[in-house]
């Protein structure tokens, strides 16, 4: 029996509902094999007593059954999780030079999650706000192209990454440092470790808040984003129809899990109005609204189907750009943005 049998066998443990492994999540500390038997350590970042529990019997249930192991010994320590600092009020992050880290999440692809994330960065920009727009999607960055810029990111002399510079905010996205359309092949662990790093070492500048544009889904990388940097709120994107909300009612459950608070969900695409005057409810009527309050969540805001919107996020113009007044959607970013203010005062 050796320690390396013994951490091979431990795969099959699950980090409480997720996918993801407790050995390639990194939580499994220590193995050590004598004669008398194993003892394994392990180390856990929650405030719920559930998980180290549940990790605690899924261990024994898989080591016990392995033969002439002798004494099993699991021995779990558990750390606050990043973010408790925060709940203390003292307005500190885990990423230097940022007040306010909001992610925005959404459980399926093609909702408008980066629309969103962009239009919500640029609206909070307006309130007088310093804010920065981290693409944090490996498979399919798109913030490059939401705010037209192509230049090429420097580092710094503590070879931290500068982020771009558009419209007054901070961009940093994958898709700045990838060579045009090379395709992104990195995979399971090795994706967690690229977006970690990537997530310390950009030098950003006196950030009020700083929006994570999380890619779709609720599988690893994105747990392991909302567990490297001290999340304070998470706005999750969906539309309409069941298949969405469905996801979406996963990405809640994602949060409230891992502890970061949900600020709300965006029925994004929920209407479309025609130049004769006619609204047309194209994916279903009111299915953000209901879900809202079926997961007892805020309902932060319905944005349209607007051609104006869509044209002008794949230009490099986001429309919450415009003034109030001038676009019903834009107006509705704006709107979400102070109420946001209001939540997470700075
Ligand atoms: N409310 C909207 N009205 C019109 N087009 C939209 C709207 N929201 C998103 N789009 C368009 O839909 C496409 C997918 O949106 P995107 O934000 O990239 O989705 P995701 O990040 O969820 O994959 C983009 O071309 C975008 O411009
Ligand atoms: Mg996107």
């Amino acid at each position: 029996m050796t320690p390396d049998f013994i951490r091979e066998a431990l795969r099959q443990v699950r980090y409480p509902g997720f996918s993801r492994d407790i050995v390639s999540f990194g939580l499994v500390k220590g193995v050590e094999t004598t004669a008398a038997g194993v003892e394994v350590r392990i180390e856990v970042q929650t405030r719920d007593p559930d998980i180290p529990e549940k990790i605690f019997k899924d261990c024994h249930a898989i080591l016990d059954e392995l033969p002439d192991i002798g004494n099993v010994k699991v021995s779990i320590e558990i750390k606050d999780p990043p973010g408790s600092t925060n709940v203390a009020g003292t307005g500190k992050s885990s990423i230097p030079g940022v007040k306010r880290i909001i992610a925005v999440a959404s459980g399926k692809g093609g909702v408008g999650k980066s629309t969103v994330a962009a239009n919500l960065a640029v609206a909070l920009s307006k309130t007088g706000a310093r804010v920065g727009l981290c693409d944090c999607d490996l498979y399919g960055p798109s913030v490059a192209m939401m705010f037209g810029t192509t230049e090429r990111p420097m580092s710094n002399d503590q070879d931290e990454i500068i982020p771009i510079e558009a419209h007054g905010l901070q961009l940093m996205s994958m898709g700045f440092l990838l060579e045009d359309r090379s395709p992104v092949i990195v995979r399971g662990p090795m994706a967690t470790r690229y977006t970690q790093q990537f997530l310390r070492q950009v030098a950003w500048e006196h950030l009020d808040y700083l929006i994570l544009d999380l890619p779709p889904g609720t599988g690893d990388i994105q747990l392991t984003i909302v567990q490297t940097v001290s999340v304070d709120g998470s706005v999750i994107v969906t539309t309409p129809q069941e298949v969405a909300l469905t996801d979406a009612r996963k990405a809640v459950a994602m949060f409230s899990k891992v502890n970061v608070p949900i600020l709300g969900l965006i029925e994004n695409m929920a209407w479309f109005d025609c130049d004769h005057g006619q609204r047309y409810f194209l994916f279903g009527e009111g299915g953000g609204v209901r879900e809202a309050q079926h997961l007892n969540v805020p309902m932060l805001g319905q944005i349209p189907i607007d051609a104006e919107t869509g044209r002008r996020g794949d230009s490099g113009a986001p429309v919450a750009l415009l003034e109030r007044g001038t676009n019903t959607v834009a107006d509705s970013f704006h709107d979400i943005a102070a109420g946001i203010r209001a939540s997470l005062k700075v």
